[in-house]
């Protein structure tokens, strides 16, 4: 399946969140018709059809996948401590199952998934350790030591499990830290004081209107399967080169290759070639030396 969106209804979840907000918008503006699944009413929200419902429960979902072409899942606890562990696990895994079984059950052809970065694992660890290799890819080892990240990584299970029972393809997007361009400048300028902190996300980052491109390509790139991409600006967010902050920070982490300037250290090939996706939106930053 590949294509134009125009008079596709689209099921997107989490509507009224960061991310689901701007998909929502920028799919309503690609001839989509949106139902916007949200668990809190919002005012703000412009959709075809706007329910008010939750992920986990069946009901809601099966009314939310009525006359459904398509669908969008982003709607979850998006932090570990967005609730208890209990909470933020079983609300993600419960949902992502929801969603992806009622909608391959219902013959239903495409869904698009948000995991993340975090589905690796190392992020969140507390013992703070590193990547196996850069660039990431999606075939890094994982090292998962906290619930959200394990819920990611299940929805990645669940996204193939789904696709090999009923055949819908699914897009799980390993989406790194999402945010609005004025947010991320002001992280970049964090970045610039303490560098350290970015090196275990490889200091990447993704503009929500790209999010918002990467669901669309998600949704119409000719693919059958179930697929995970990471997907991120082709830059980082430190004002540094790549190289001098990996000579720095993670000395001992072999490089399978050069990053020139600011490249981003996360393998982009899977994504740019299965879905053609190349950011819209990348931070302008100088380069400054490094001191450390
Ligand atoms: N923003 C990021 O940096 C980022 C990075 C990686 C992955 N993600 C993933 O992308 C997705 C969207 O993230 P976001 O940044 O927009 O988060 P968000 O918290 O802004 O949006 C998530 C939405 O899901 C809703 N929700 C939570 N539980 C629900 C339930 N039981 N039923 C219905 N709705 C429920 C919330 O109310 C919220 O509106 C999440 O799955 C998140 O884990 C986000």
């Amino acid at each position: 399946m590949s294509g134009s969106l125009e008079g596709r209804r689209v099921l997107v979840t989490g509507a009224a969140g960061r991310i689901g907000s701007v998909a929502t918008r920028q799919l309503t503006e690609l001839g989509a018709l949106v139902t916007a699944l949200t668990i809190v009413e919002d005012p703000s929200l412009k959709a075809d059809r706007i329910i008010v419902g939750d992920t986990r429960s069946e009901q809601d979902v099966a009314a939310a996948l009525e006359g459904v072409d398509l669908v969008v899942h982003l709607a979850a606890l998006a932090h570990p401590t967005s609730g208890t562990p209990y909470d933020v696990y079983t609300t993600n895994v419960v949902s992502t199952f929801n969603v992806l079984a009622q909608a391959g059950a219902l013959g239903i052809d495409r869904a698009v998934v948000a995991s993340s970065i975090n589905a690796y694992g190392v992020p969140f660890n507390p013992d703070n350790v590193l990547p196996a290799y850069f660039p990431l890819d999606e075939n890094i080892p994982t090292d998962v030591a906290d619930w959200y990240s394990l819920s990611k990584q299940n929805d990645e299970n669940t996204a193939r499990m789904a696709w090999r029972r009923w055949g819908i393809d699914v897009v799980s997007f390993r989406f790194p830290h999402v945010n609005s361009a004025e947010i991320l400048t002001r992280q970049a300028e964090g970045m610039r004081a303490d560098p350290v902190r970015g090196v275990r996300e490889a200091w990447s980052y993704l503009d929500t209107r790209d999010a918002a491109y990467a669901i669309e390509l998600g949704l119409t790139a000719p693919l059958s399967g179930a697929h995970k991409f990471f997907v991120a600006a082709g830059t980082t967010n430190a004002p540094y080169e790549t190289e001098s902050l990996l000579d720095a920070f993670a000395p001992d982490v072999p490089r399978l290759r050069r990053f020139p300037g600011r490249q981003v250290p996360i393998d982009l090939t899977a994504v740019r070639t299965v879905l053609g996706f190349e950011a819209r939106y990348e931070l302008d930053l100088p380069t400054h030396q490094l001191e450390i």
